[in-house]
């Protein structure tokens, strides 16, 4: 860290409170957040950790609706589920609180009043849709309709969740009310906007050039960003949860959630520190540090900063850093469809193994690409390097010190080359650790404390001191104080990752002075030091543990994939002459690449019977193009040309999708000449 920063103030996203917390979760934002705070307060530096549930938002208000309960219920169910959860995984916040705390919805409404006062915003009208049965204006997740790309019928007016198209609810085919089903109407309404457009050269600079240090998939979304532009974002709604809109006029308008929610770690701090916080968040030796997940970026790099620049009384970031998604059994961690492991579940499940998870989750970290969790995974992680290095030198050396020393800390007497080659390989960890701690490589810092227990394992099973106990126990004396030595350092580079197998060792050695400063020495143990009693670290996991798991997920996707059968019925009568407006035909392709730039097209080239056509499809992540020239495809021939990328696409090729996104290109059989009509 510089030495312009005199206290670091970390945030982890605030997750939103309409249910439990999983995996992706933990992995992607508070176990990396808490070993980087643990790395800090270790180090002894001023460190504040801040988190709290994010409880406003549609989601919330959806649920409520659902089961019939306020959404105040809602998230006082969710708050609470997750807050525990966190506590047993040891995420260790300072403070873990609430966005409906009344500091938070003070400190929230004056934030926008200040901004509103100073004339920061722009206030425009614009038409929404609205419900007049309801009488009220819809966000874009309660307006359902047909999807304008693949047409499934009940995409959100946000997403489609079957073809993942991002859409505005104006794109959407006869959109509705997803809760009363109404049709909808289109009404002026009133929103104040944050002109973001304003804030673009600044952040350009800020950022671009301030900050060319942020990870590259962070750097690079901004960059996108703002090469397309920014433009003004309402950061109010017309909803009935959420923290009212302090202007007058602004019944029925609250603030947006993505306003309010980052203003959170701020009144989460001044809830904890209600004397010292101004100390945190105004000063410009504060180092503020927000961990976040990929689809957070947008938010914490530009709209949050731009919302503090315009305050002005506020520190900015100096690191956003952001992991990409986990999925899990190579598929897509989705609440709605329960694809998860939920932290909740995990802990009454394998009580007591919290490290592990820990353990695996860094060490499958997504930090520069998407990755995938497996149960199998998991279970040879645990087994083979917890359990078999970490957990075995751990037990040797504390088993033959008690055997043969009756649990006292030997005398080390003169130590051989080879003692001292070990020693070497362990005093170059703690400056390489903490190298990639501070640059937040948490799998690789923590892949370094484990080759720290390999080298001490491959230490006691290279000097094998049980066959020489005999003949020279002065050499054993000396082998197991090296030994021990190691554990007690292990203790403490283990501490962040693993802080519940770190407790317990420092507990076997009765070893409690510690600090990441004594890394890498070999007196930390004093000759003649008592040890505590004996336990194994890790326990083996078994097969049946690992099954039942699995199992789990197997029941769900079969229900899955009745549920989505049952949400994808056929539609309704098509009328045979629109049915033959279509002109289907037979074409071959004759060659097939990738559109530069774009990873999901691909540009065709077809023998179409008359001449040689262009189509562009959506379907490079499904198929190679090299392995589709020669093959003959079933095409629309008649709708109007569109373009994409500068590219003319004259057709639309066919495909059936299963449930789970699986493409399967329509042919023919046996081969037909180029131009046959499909009838
Ligand atoms: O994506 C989410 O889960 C949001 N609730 C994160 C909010 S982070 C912060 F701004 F509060
Ligand atoms: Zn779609």
């Amino acid at each position: 860290m510089e030495k312009k920063f005199k206290r670091t103030l970390v945030t982890s996203a605030l997750p939103y409170a309409n249910g439990p917390v999983h995996i992706g979760h933990l992995a992607g934002v508070y176990v990396p957040a808490d070993i980087y705070v643990r790395y800090l307060r270790l180090k002894g530096e001023d460190v504040l950790f801040i988190g709290g549930s994010d409880e406003h938002g549609v989601p919330v208000t959806i649920r409520a609706k659902k089961e019939g309960i306020t959404p105040q219920d809602v998230v006082d169910r969710y708050h609470k589920i997750i807050k525990e959860s966190f506590e047993g995984f040891g995420i260790s916040f300072d403070v873990y609180s609430r966005t409906t705390s009344d500091t938070h919805r003070e400190l929230a409404s004056d934030f926008f009043k200040k901004l509103y006062d100073e004339g920061k915003f722009l206030q425009m009208e614009s038409e929404q849709y609205y419900d007049e049965g309801e009488q009220q204006f819809l966000t874009d997740r309660n307006i359902r309709g047909e999807c304008p790309r693949c047409h499934a019928p009940e995409a959100y007016g946000d997403q489609c969740e079957k073809c993942g198209a991002t859409l505005s609810p104006d794109e959407l085919i006869n959109p509705y009310n997803a809760d009363s089903g109404n049709v909808l109407v289109k009404r002026k309404t009133s929103h104040w906007y944050l002109p973001l457009d304003h804030y673009q050269p600044w952040l350009e600079e800020w950022i671009l050039n301030e900050h060319k240090e942020w990870r590259g998939n962070v750097y690079g979304q901004c960059k996108s960003w703002l090469d397309a532009g920014l433009k003004p974002r309402a950061v109010t709604r017309d909803l009935n949860w959420g923290i009212p809109v302090p202007v007058e006029g602004a019944e029925g308008k609250v603030l947006y959630v993505w306003f309010d929610a980052p203003i959170g770690y701020i009144s989460n701090t001044k809830e904890l520190l209600p004397d010292t916080w101004e100390t945190w968040w105004k000063s410009n030796d504060t180092r503020l540090v927000h961990f976040i997940g990929k689809d957070n970026i947008v938010f914490h790099c530009i709209v949050f900063p731009s919302m503090l620049k315009a305050h002005g009384d506020y520190v900015l970031p100096d690191n956003v850093p952001s992991n990409e998604f986990l999925n899990l059994e190579d598929d897509k961690i989705s609440t709605s469809r329960n694809w998860a492991v939920w932290l909740n579940e995990y802990l009454v499940d394998f009580p007591g193994k919290q490290d592990v998870l820990r353990y695996v989750l860094t060490a499958n970290a997504p930090e520069t690409k998407d990755n995938n969790f497996t149960w199998k995974d998991f279970q040879a992680r645990n087994n083979n390097e917890l359990v078999a290095v970490y957990g075995n030198f751990v037990n040797r050396a504390l088993v033959l010190t008690k055997k043969y020393f009756g649990g006292k800390v030997p005398a080390c007497g003169s130590l051989n080359d080879y003692d001292k080659g070990i020693i070497d390989e362990f005093m170059g960890v703690k400056e390489q650790v903490e190298q990639l701690l501070d640059r937040f490589k948490f799998r690789e810092a923590q892949k370094e404390a484990m080759n720290l227990a390999r080298i001490g394992n491959r230490y006691l099973a290279e000097t094998e001191p049980w066959k020489i106990a005999k003949s020279d126990l002065d050499r054993v004396a000396t082998i197991l104080n090296l030994s021990l030595q190691l554990v007690a350092n292990l203790s403490i580079a283990f501490e962040p990752f693993l802080p519940f197998s770190s407790k317990k060792l420092r507990e076997m050695l009765q070893y409690d002075n510690f600090k990441w400063d004594n890394l890498g020495r070999i007196d930390l143990l004093p000759e003649g030091h008592t040890l505590g009693e004996v336990a194994l670290l890790f326990e083996k996991i078994e097969d049946d543990a690992i099954q039942a798991q699995l199992d789990r997920l197997a029941r769900i996707k079969k229900e899955n994939e009745a549920a989505a059968y049952k949400a994808n019925p056929i539609r309704k009568e098509c009328s045979f002459d629109d049915f033959l407006k279509l002109d289907m035909r037979v074409g071959t392709v004759l060659e097939c690449a990738k559109v530069p730039k774009a990873d999901k097209l691909l540009q065709f080239k077809i023998d179409d019977g008359i001449s040689t056509r262009t189509i562009l499809s959506g379907i490079a992540k499904h198929f190679k193009p090299e392995e589709l020239v020669g093959k003959q495809v079933c095409f629309i021939a008649n709708l109007p040309p569109r373009t994409m990328r500068g590219i003319v696409s004259e057709g639309m090729i066919l495909s059936a999708e299963d449930n789970e996104g699986n493409l399967s290109l329509l042919t023919v059989e046996p081969a037909a000449k180029p131009g046959s009509e499909i009838k």
